[in-house]
């Protein structure tokens, strides 16, 4: 079986190609140099974007994969979470090849897509086993799962203002690093000396709570620089003591959610989970514990078609499919 997967739901043009599970080819066009001076996605100037690549990312992606038009069997794509007009250029081009070739749509969410991408190029032996607890840490998403089976979840928590990898492009944009910031923060706390850490609040809401807030940290960052001349150290140490907090609060809470549902297997996705200092603590942190932790390769990490296109073909097995009249979708709810 051959899938075709299209992600647009925020600033990267992307499409995969999967044949049975294994990538035949992952295509990715970021716009992510023309936010670069707003210090943020401008979701206009990402969706104009989408359309004008769009054609010629699909191409690529069939190209690499030495495949035709012809040859799919299914066409998924991203219909949510995202910036909706981002998303509505994907699904529009995702519904019109699949009336033009006549092969079944799968409307793909975003969120589940990154926990997903662990499942890539695994085999029976090496991939995480149900039940697991997904953390999603991307740019618009803190999110705690269960996940039962691959359509059987259940949202554990949530944001209640800033996502993570927001508040990382934030206080870089206060650092005046650049964007995005997560990347760069990383690279800043790297040259910071580690001996002396500014006690940034960390947020842990209620005692039972799974749910994050990063607000705080930021203004507490804000708040730390103002009136200062910052110099390269000082600017180091800011981005290595904001990463440890960030880091321990999400660390203890995914700790809570597998001692609390009694789960060892944890599956992490998005853009955040690139951050090598991240791995370092999680592994550390749960190093006594036996429970297994997985997260994917940077390639899949980051916004790509092949998770789409992955969790695509795997759901499509399973018997899943969805009507033409599918469009941007808000919630997280299972398919039907
Ligand atoms: O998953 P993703 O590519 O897009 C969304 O779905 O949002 O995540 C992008 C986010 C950005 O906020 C970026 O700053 C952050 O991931 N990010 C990182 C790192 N690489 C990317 N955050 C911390 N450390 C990194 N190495
Ligand atoms: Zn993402």
């Amino acid at each position: 079986m051959i899938t075709l997967g299209i992600e647009t739901s925020c600033d990267e043009t992307a499409c995969g190609v999967v044949r049975n599970g294994r990538v035949l080819s992952n295509v990715v066009s970021s716009s992510v140099h023309l936010h670069a001076s707003y210090g943020g996605v401008v979701p206009e100037i990402a969706s104009r974007y989408h359309i004008e690549y769009i054609n010629a990312v699909v191409k690529k992606a069939l190209r690499n994969s030495r495949l035709g038009f012809k040859n799919l069997d299914l066409i998924a794509v991203t219909n949510g979470p995202g910036l909706c007009g981002s998303l509505l250029v994907g699904i529009s081009f995702a519904k019109a090849l699949s009336l033009a070739l006549s092969v079944p749509i799968l409307g793909i969410n975003h969120l589940r897509a990154h926990l997903f991408a662990n499942f890539i190029e695994k085999n029976n032996k090496n991939m995480p086993r149900f039940p697991f607890i997904g953390l999603v840490i991307s740019g618009g998403h803190t999110n705690i799962f269960l996940f039962k089976d691959i359509n059987d979840f259940k949202v554990l928590g949530n944001t209640q203002d800033d996502a993570v990898g927001e508040a990382f492009d934030k206080v870089a944009k206060m650092l005046k690093l650049g964007y995005p910031g997560g990347p760069i923060i990383e690279k800043s706390a790297k040259r910071s000396l580690h001996t002396e850490i500014i006690s940034f609040p960390k947020t842990y809401l209620n005692k039972d709570s799974l749910d994050f807030s990063f607000s705080g940290i930021k203004t507490a960052v804000l708040y730390y620089i103002k009136n200062k001349k910052l110099t390269k150290k000082m600017i180091s140490k800011i981005s290595y003591s904001f990463q440890e907090s960030v880091f321990d609060v999400i660390i203890e809470k995914v700790l809570r959610a597998c001692e609390k549902y009694k789960i060892n297997t944890v599956v992490i996705g998005g853009g955040v989970a690139c951050n090598k200092r991240f791995h370092e603590k999680i592994k550390r942190a749960f190093l006594s514990r036996k429970i297994s932790i997985f997260i994917p390769k940077v390639t899949y990490c980051l916004d790509n078609g092949a998770m789409v296109a992955s969790l695509g073909e795997s759901l499509f097995k399973k018997g899943y499919s969805s009507r033409m009249d599918m469009s941007c979708a808000t919630d997280l709810g299972s398919l039907a």
